[in-house]
């Protein structure tokens, strides 16, 4: 841990207990989500974290790394650890999961188990599961919930529970975020080719927050706007119901006065189904068009573009994509002359443009994040 200075703020919070998580993370981004959290948390300094692929370790007071869940816009789900310990068979897993107090953590006795082993003696899932499942049972005949609790178990959540072995460690963990956090609550009409807004924030991550001049926006294929709705967002606390809150006090979190650098936020996209749907969203104009015709007015200066286009899987392109790429680029560049455009396409398609490319794994492929510079 950094070393406090010296003034009383910060020995109060010293003395905090700590507590450890793990931050899930959209592969290949957890130096991205480490950023956001220094970014959201500004007053709260930890540890350096320990990164893995796929995820951040970290140690923080029980309710600062809670309050991760509404804070973060880039994370997939954040897990607290409950024990860490040896364990070399299924009779000593089944003792650990009998003796662990559940009643602290669960409401209802039915849980959800993850199981990952990795160089482990108990590598076979399903033995594993058994151990934890008739351990979790042996806990609760000795230790009934109430039953004034049972009958209303619907109220509460099924715990998503991690066991993690790896050679001889047994690591114990539980879910405090429940439905992935790219769910965020507000999204009813999620399109076929939406993009999770876990990447999309991770993009805007990438494309806005180092911006010194506000910029206005423009997503030319815009689909359901997800890009548009989390830059809007992107300091707005999540309020969706996370799992964590069936075992722990309600956390205030009041909305930060900070929004990223943007002056306007416009989409579009070819299909008028699509923009229907959106209706009015606060703060984001929406309007049917052609990416690659003209503007019916003269667009908004400085403008970025960011844009996520068909890849030809779930939305067909009927031609070559690298065509389709280039062509796009030019009519963007040509009719709107942005400054930036930053294009998410899968990284088999090479473009002829020079840009800055960061890697993102989406929707079951890799992809480049192409950060285009047209300024000069
Ligand atoms: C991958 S989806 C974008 C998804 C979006 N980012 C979201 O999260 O919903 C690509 C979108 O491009 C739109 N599209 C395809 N060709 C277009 C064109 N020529 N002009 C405008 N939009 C187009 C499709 O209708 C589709 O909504």
């Amino acid at each position: 841990m950094n070393m406090p200075p010296n003034d009383k703020s910060w020995k109060i919070s010293y003395k905090l207990i700590m507590e450890k998580f793990y931050v899930s993370c959209p592969l290949g981004q957890e130096k991205t989500v480490w950023q956001e959290i220094k970014l959201k948390l500004a007053d709260f300094v930890c540890a350096e974290p320990n990164f893995t692929p796929g995820g951040i370790e970290l140690e923080m007071p029980l309710a600062e790394g809670l309050v991760l869940n509404h804070k973060l816009k880039t994370s997939n789900r954040i897990l607290l650890r409950l024990k860490a310990q040896k364990c070399k068979d299924a009779p000593k897993l089944f003792n650990i999961i009998a003796k662990f107090p559940w009643k602290n953590y669960l409401k209802r006795p039915e849980v959800k188990w993850h199981i990952t082993a990795k160089e482990s003696r108990l590598f076979n899932s399903s033995k594993i599961e058994k151990a934890c499942q008739d351990g979790l049972t042996k806990y609760f005949n000795a230790n009934q919930l109430p039953a004034k609790l049972l009958e209303r178990k619907d109220e509460f959540h099924i715990q998503n529970i991690f066991i993690r072995l790896e050679k001889d460690d047994l690591t114990l963990s539980i879910d405090t975020t429940g439905d992935l956090a790219h769910i965020r609550g507000n999204d009813s009409f999620r399109g076929h080719a939406s993009l999770r807004s876990t990447l999309a924030s991770i993009m805007i991550m990438h494309t806005l927050l180092d911006e010194s001049q506000p910029v206005h926006i423009f997503d030319p294929m815009c689909g359901t706007g997800t890009l548009l709705k989390e830059i809007r967002d992107f300091y707005k606390v999540n309020i969706r119901e996370f799992a964590y809150q069936d075992w722990h006090a309600p956390l205030s979190v009041e909305d930060p006065d900070q929004k990223l650098p943007y002056l306007s936020l416009w989409g579009q996209d070819l299909d008028q189904a699509v923009i229907k749907h959106q209706g009015d969203e606060a703060g984001i104009l929406f309007t049917q068009g052609d990416a690659f015709e003209p503007p019916l007015h003269t667009p908004s200066t400085p403008l970025m573009i960011i844009c996520n286009p068909p890849y030809g899987k779930r939305i067909k392109i009927h031609e070559d994509r690298k065509d389709f790429y280039r062509r796009l680029l030019e009519k963007l560049t040509f009719h709107y002359r942005p400054k930036l455009i930053a294009l998410l396409i899968p990284e088999e398609v090479e473009l002829s443009v020079k840009s800055k490319k960061i890697r993102i794994f989406n929707g079951g492929i890799w992809c480049q994040l192409h950060l285009i510079n047209l300024s000069n």
